[in-house]
């Protein structure tokens, strides 16, 4: 037996005043696409934005349903959209902000598991890394330079 380490490195922006101009633009889209979120059950509200190689930006918010499970995160709901409307783009960037109604959120959110293996699918599939960004409704930004930094061990086609 042996151990393996595994490690991930990621860039933290103290502030979104920091972040570079083309990406602040993108996490306002991001942060405009959030305020339509539609979460009557959670009260949290994600928007997330894409930057794709076309200049298009397509943007994605939670959508909640009464049966539970049955709902989408935004970053699945913006990137199936840009799967659809654009299949042969390739997705550049994405930024992510979240927080509740009920108390602004400071600490960046990152994406759950299940959109990670979602975006990790479409960076597969493009054979390029999607930046990814993501932050609270304040704060600090998180920026990792690919999806696969953050989903080690991914599942992906080579398996199939
Ligand atoms: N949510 C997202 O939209 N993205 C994530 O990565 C995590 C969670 C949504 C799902 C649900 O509508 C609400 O946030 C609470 O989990």
């Amino acid at each position: 037996m042996k151990k393996i380490t595994i490690e991930s490195t990621l860039d933290v922006f103290d502030n979104f005043d920091e972040l570079p101009s083309d990406v602040q633009s993108l996490m306002n889209s991001a942060k405009k696409a959030r305020l339509k979120a539609y979460a009557p059950y959670s009260n949290f509200l994600v928007g997330a934005a894409l930057l794709l190689d076309n200049g298009e930006v397509m943007t994605g918010s939670n959508q909640e349903n009464a049966s539970y499970p049955s709902g989408l995160c935004a970053e699945r709901t913006a990137i199936y959209y840009s799967g659809a409307k654009y299949p042969d783009a390739k997705i550049e960037k994405m930024c992510i902000i979240a927080g509740s109604v009920h108390n602004e959120t400071s600490s960046p959110i990152p994406p759950c598991g299940a959109c990670r293996q979602a975006i990790a699918e479409y960076e597969v599939k493009q054979e390029s890394p999607i930046e990814i960004y993501f932050m609270g409704e304040t704060g600090k930004v998180v920026k990792s330079e690919s999806l696969a930094n953050l989903l080690p061990l991914m599942f992906d086609k080579s398996f199939l």
